[in-house]
């Protein structure tokens, strides 16, 4: 990681002839445009957005790439998770091809996980692959899903079950687009923040329980807890690309957090994504704790973290009734792949001792559930 004379960092994903780099800092859409043409040959971007995002950003990005020689179009699609959708993707791939990108040319995700994840996955399909930058809007979507190359959409089967890997070829994230989020979103993304500290890297997440503060006020903190983010996570793609193994610890707190949030039907009234992570972490903390890999203590204390930046941490902070333990489980089991009554999950030996545990009995989860539901 490197700082340069403002408070920007770059951290560089050194992926062979995939490699990139990782800008972050403030007033990166404006700068886009030499970003981009320093980088990239085709003088052509397909901007792909959404409504809420348009609004704020749009015209500055398309200033700023005309500004440097580079002539763009954009597509604004509904904002929301059901845009991840076949219907949508297609609109993107008619869109791409309308506007005669070329495999030099570049289309950008400029927005949030949904966005940067649908035009990831058209990019990486329409003429076999056309280049791609990601800038993500959300806190949620720099510290994660614009890192890493997982692209998809949603089907009636699931989330995430039709795409592609595809590395972007620049990430630009532009901390002053933080500014328009609201504290719910920002403490949503700060859980995933706070992942990677759990995971393995215990000085940040001593770090974060000392400087969190400044990370929620922005500034040189937030930048440095982005970047640090973005560099354990990159690290982590680097070892397992393809998630044959050690990529998996990435899914800390999601297993109990995907299955909250499906059982509270994706209703973001009641729970988003990184609340469910939050409430997940807690979960596999003290879940790790009552099997007698760690101790009570490490439980205590992340979600003692997470509490005082005001995320929820049990299953009775979610407004409305939640189902039984079993439909949980349930939901849990079509998660994940069970094996003979067993299922893979990551636990933890303490803070940033994460592992990933292939033979967690369902029969202990649904006890563990038992004990910690409100009803
Ligand atoms: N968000 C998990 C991953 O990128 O693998």
């Amino acid at each position: 990681m490197k700082s340069s004379e403002t408070s920007e960092r770059l951290v560089h994903v050194p992926l062979g002839d995939r490699a990139y780099d990782i800008l972050i800092g403030p007033g990166l859409i404006g700068r886009a445009g030499g970003e981009i043409s320093t980088r990239i040959k085709g003088r052509k971007a397909a901007i792909v957005t959404d409504e809420n995002v348009a609004n704020h950003y749009l015209e500055a990005l398309i200033d700023s790439l005309e500004a440097d020689g580079i002539d763009a179009t954009s597509l604004i699609l509904p904002a929301g998770e059901k845009t991840k959708s076949f219907e949508h993707l297609t609109r993107v791939c008619d869109a791409l091809l309308e506007a005669r990108i070329e495999r030099n040319d570049t289309v950008i995700a400029l927005g949030g996980g949904v966005i940067g994840d649908l035009a990831g996955f058209a990019a990486g399909i329409v003429r076999r692959g056309v280049r791609f930058v990601q800038m993500p809007t959300s806190l949620l979507s720099q510290v994660d899903s614009s890192v890493g190359g997982k692209t998809g959409i949603n089907t009636r089967h699931g989330k995430n079950l039709i795409g592609v890997f595809n590395q972007p070829d620049l990430v630009l994230a532009d901390t002053d687009v933080l500014q328009t989020l609201s504290d719910r979103e920002f403490r949503a993304g700060y859980a995933e923040v706070a992942k990677y500290g759990l995971i393995d890297k215990p000085d940040f997440f001593v770090w974060l329980e000392r400087n969190w503060r400044d990370v929620f006020a922005g500034g040189a903190a937030r930048i440095e807890a982005i970047a640090t983010s973005c560099q354990a996570k990159a690290e982590v793609v680097v070892a397992d690309e393809r998630e044959t193994g050690r990529r998996a610890l990435l899914n800390l707190g999601h297993t109990f957090g995907h299955a909250l949030e499906a059982a509270t039907e994706y209703d973001s009234s009641r729970l988003v994504h990184g609340e469910g992570v939050a409430i997940g972490m807690v979960l596999a903390h003290q879940f790790s704790a009552r099997l007698n890999l760690a101790s009570p203590d490490d439980a205590e204390r992340v979600e003692t973290h997470l509490k005082t930046v005001g995320l929820p941490t049990r299953l009775s902070d979610i407004p409305g009734e939640l189902p039984p333990p079993e439909v949980l489980m349930r939901a849990i089991a079509q998660d994940k792949k069970v094996t003979g009554g067993k299922l893979t999950f990551i636990l933890t030996r303490g803070v940033g001792q994460s592992f990933v545990a292939n033979d967690v009995p369902c029969s202990e989860v649904v006890t563990f559930l038992e004990e910690k539901h409100p009803q």
